[in-house]
């Protein structure tokens, strides 16, 4: 079983990370996490706030000469801007805090952001109490705790990667055969050069509207192994699982397992994924198609996993909404502070991260194992009892 947990304010002192349950013997250094953490910072239509973190991960343990020993994985990443913020989010005692700048209480609530509901839930009379702690920085410690779920799949040969699909309302065309250094070298995260363009165009106009814009990413994992999940419980069906992780990205809306609402449209005749006569023994139950994006029954179906989700436009505006005060209820502005404009290619790097940690947990369930080899054994003992059953065994 893996289980992870992050803690950390936005503009605090740093994340913090704990990820338990990876086997002993696993290569992982702060270099590989680091270039998960900078995929994330980069994307066309990000804040400022960008240009000054450069995210480093410290591993604090649980890795011993560039191996992992099995125990919990302690990680922390600072926060660069904590230098500005040392009095609005001292951790000790303030006597009469200032009320200048950004030292001021925030009391003018944004809608779409976690001001209200959460500044009435926990009893606080300062939204900075709960905006902090809502702010997707928090995806950082995601971000890192998912690199060492994606170092452990790509260990047994499962890769997972994401994509633009849209933003706004630019659409991409997307190829048979993605090309994902151009995905990776693209602004906007997006496989199709034209809409990349297109997409660029609408964040420049969207900026200077004052506003934001939302859009849809697609996560694929390629090479898993057939049979991860469980249709025998509700809790256990990896699409659930997968659906949940990518639902609690901040700002996510919608989520879903191949193309979702699309399918709509055709009859089950249309829509199966017809299965083709076993012609390699080491690679059995081919489809040609996958509408189901991999998942069958709550289970991995041994075709790619195929996730999309669709992120909603960000709270904060430049141009602010009308909202109401929250110590008066009286009409003011709603609350600015550095902003993005566009997190949807960012968003991609934090899906892949999520449907790793889901994956790495199903995987760990399945093949168990303390040490890299113990579970190298397991799974490869279980990819032997795949084939058809009169034929290859
Ligand atoms: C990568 C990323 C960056 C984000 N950046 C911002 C931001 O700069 N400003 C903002 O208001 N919301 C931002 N959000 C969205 C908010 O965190 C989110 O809307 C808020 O936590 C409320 O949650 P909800 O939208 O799911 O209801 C970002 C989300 C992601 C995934």
């Amino acid at each position: 079983m893996i289980r992870w947990f992050t803690a950390g304010e936005s503009h605090g002192p740093g994340l913090l990370i704990i990820v338990e349950g990876i086997p002993a013997g696993l290569p992982l250094s702060e270099e590989y996490i680091d270039v998960h953490l900078g995929r994330r910072q980069k994307g066309y239509g990000r804040g400022g706030r960008m240009l000054i973190e450069q995210d480093h991960a410290r591993i604090g343990s649980g890795v011993r000469h560039g191996h992992t020993l099995g125990s919990p994985i302690g990680m922390n990443i600072e926060n660069k801007d904590w230098a500005n913020w040392t009095e609005a989010m001292a951790i000790e005692y303030v006597e009469n805090p200032s009320q200048e700048g950004r030292n001021r209480r925030v009391t003018r609530i944004r809608a779409g952001h976690a001001d209200l509901p959460g500044t009435m839930k926990y009893g606080f009379d300062d939204v900075r109490n709960s905006l902090e702690r809502a702010s997707a920085r928090e995806t950082a410690a995601r971000v890192a705790a998912g690199a060492i779920a994606m170092r452990l799949l790509e260990e047994f040969g499962i890769v997972l990667r994401s994509h633009v699909v849209a933003i706004g309302p630019i659409s991409a065309q997307i190829p048979d055969t993605i090309d994902w250094d151009a995905v990776e070298e693209s602004p906007v995260r997006c496989s199709d050069p034209e809409a990349s363009e297109q997409m660029m165009a609408e964040i420049d106009a969207t900026r200077e509207a004052g506003d934001t814009i939302g859009g849809i990413v697609e996560v694929i994992a390629e090479n898993i192994p057939i049979g991860l999940g469980s249709h025998v419980h509700w809790d256990r069906k990896i699409d659930g699982q997968i659906a949940q992780a990518l639902m609690s990205i901040n700002a996510v809306k919608a989520v879903s397992i191949g193309p979702g609402w699309e399918i709509m449209d055709r009859r089950g005749s249309q829509f199966q994924d017809v299965i083709e006569p076993v012609t390699d023994p080491d690679n059995p139950w081919q489809r040609k198609t996958n509408r189901a994006g991999g998942v069958e029954g709550g289970m991995t179906a041994g075709m790619p996993l195929v996730a999309r989700f669709a992120i909603k436009p960000i709270a904060t505006l430049h141009n602010p909404l009308p909202s109401v005060d929250l110590d008066t209820g009286e009409p003011v502005q709603a609350h600015f502070e550095r902003s993005d404009v566009c997190q949807v290619p960012p968003a991609g790097v934090i899906g892949e991260a999520m449907v790793a940690l889901v994956l790495a947990g199903a995987f760990m369930e399945k093949f168990g194992g303390d040490s890299i080899p113990e579970t190298r054994r397991n799974l490869e003992g279980y990819l032997k009892t795949v084939g058809p059953r009169r034929v290859y065994q």
